[in-house]
């Protein structure tokens, strides 16, 4: 019997099999129950009390090896299925999905080139925030429907911490720390409680702007953000400031660009009227400086304010908001080539 077991044991070591039935047919010839390893079980009983020990082990060796060189075999002809025959090494490579920058994002970083072409630096904040930066220190009066329930998402149990509804508050933040010339941008996500629709969300981004010098005046302020304008939406484009009114700038406006789809004809995406609303500023409100420890006799500023989503309709035409937050992969990647 062991002279037996000794001969499969080098039998074994040969084996080979280049497919899956030479392979089961190896499996079922050693290791089925009809097999010759069972054969050999079979046998077992038959040898002599004292060989059983030695023989019993080989047995089991034979058995091992035998299920590991099966194995292995079955590694092998696996490996050679993946293809690794057939490489073709001259083949160029299947291009890596890299993903696409978002739109909000790459209009996004354009504006803040723009600015920082012009030397404004990038300023931080919160999205959590208290009252005082997000209002009292932006002039908002006590009673001021802005804080209302209406647009101002509360944390609860807490009414003195909310979810910034602008990133003026940023401008509050950087005020308080620092003292001019000041010259900033605030990017940032804002939220506002509106019933959500194709030209509203419960939250936005705004990049907001901030210059604080001696001697800074609305004048100042248009030709920056001309300048913006031309680079935003092209060098043909115009700009026209229309009275507004915020608690933080005194004067205030509305910036209107030439509605790039017409020319200034006339359009349905204009209402007909030749101008697109883009931004809200103004001079900062002595008020504002004076909360925020800057000394008002000495200093002026300017401020504006713009929506992201706003500035990346116009630019793409983008009819839904909503888009913009659903994450459908087949919206996003159209602005690859923008990347
Ligand atoms: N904070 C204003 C808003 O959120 C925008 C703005 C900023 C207007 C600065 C004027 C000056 O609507």
């Amino acid at each position: 019997m062991l002279e037996k077991i000794e001969q499969l044991l080098k039998e074994i070591e040969d084996l080979k099999a280049s497919n899956a039935e030479e392979l089961e047919a190896l499996r079922i010839k050693y290791l089925s129950k009809k097999g010759a390893i069972n054969a050999l079980m079979a046998d077992f009983r038959n040898v002599a009390a004292d060989k059983k020990k030695e023989v019993g082990m080989k047995l089991n060796e034979l058995k091992n090896r035998t299920q590991e060189r099966i194995a292995a075999l079955k590694e092998a002809f696996e490996a050679q299925d993946n293809g690794a025959a057939e490489l073709d090494l001259t083949r160029t490579a299947y291009p890596v999905d890299l993903g696409t920058r978002h739109p909000l994002s790459i209009v996004k970083n354009e504006i803040i080139d723009i600015f920082s072409r012009m030397g404004f630096t990038i300023a931080d904040g919160p999205e959590v925030e208290d009252d005082w930066h997000v209002f009292s220190s932006m002039n908002f009066a006590e009673d001021h429907p802005a804080r209302d329930m209406q647009d101002t998402f509360f944390i609860e149990s807490h009414p003195d911490i909310i979810l910034r509804t602008h990133t003026s508050s940023v401008q509050s933040r950087v005020m308080e720390v620092s003292q001019p010339p000041i010259r900033v941008i605030c990017p940032g996500r804002v939220y506002r409680n509106e019933a959500i629709s194709y030209r509203a969300h419960c939250f936005f981004h705004q990049v907001e702007g901030l210059y604080v010098d001696k001697n800074v005046s609305f004048t100042d302020l248009k030709q920056v953000l001309l300048q913006f304008a031309k680079e935003m939406f092209g060098e043909d484009t115009k700009i026209r400031l229309r009275p507004s009114y915020f608690p933080f700038t005194e004067p205030s406006a509305e910036m209107d660009i030439s509605c790039d789809i017409c020319g200034g004809e006339g359009c349905p995406f204009c209402k007909y009227t030749g101008w697109v609303e883009i931004l809200g500023c103004g001079m900062v409100d002595p008020a504002v400086l004076e909360a925020n420890g800057i000394d008002s006799k000495v200093y002026s500023g300017y401020a504006f304010g713009m929506g992201v989503e706003r500035i990346a309709n116009l630019k793409y035409k983008v009819k839904d908001l909503r888009m913009f937050s659903e994450n459908d992969t087949r919206f996003l990647t159209e602005f690859e080539a923008a990347n």
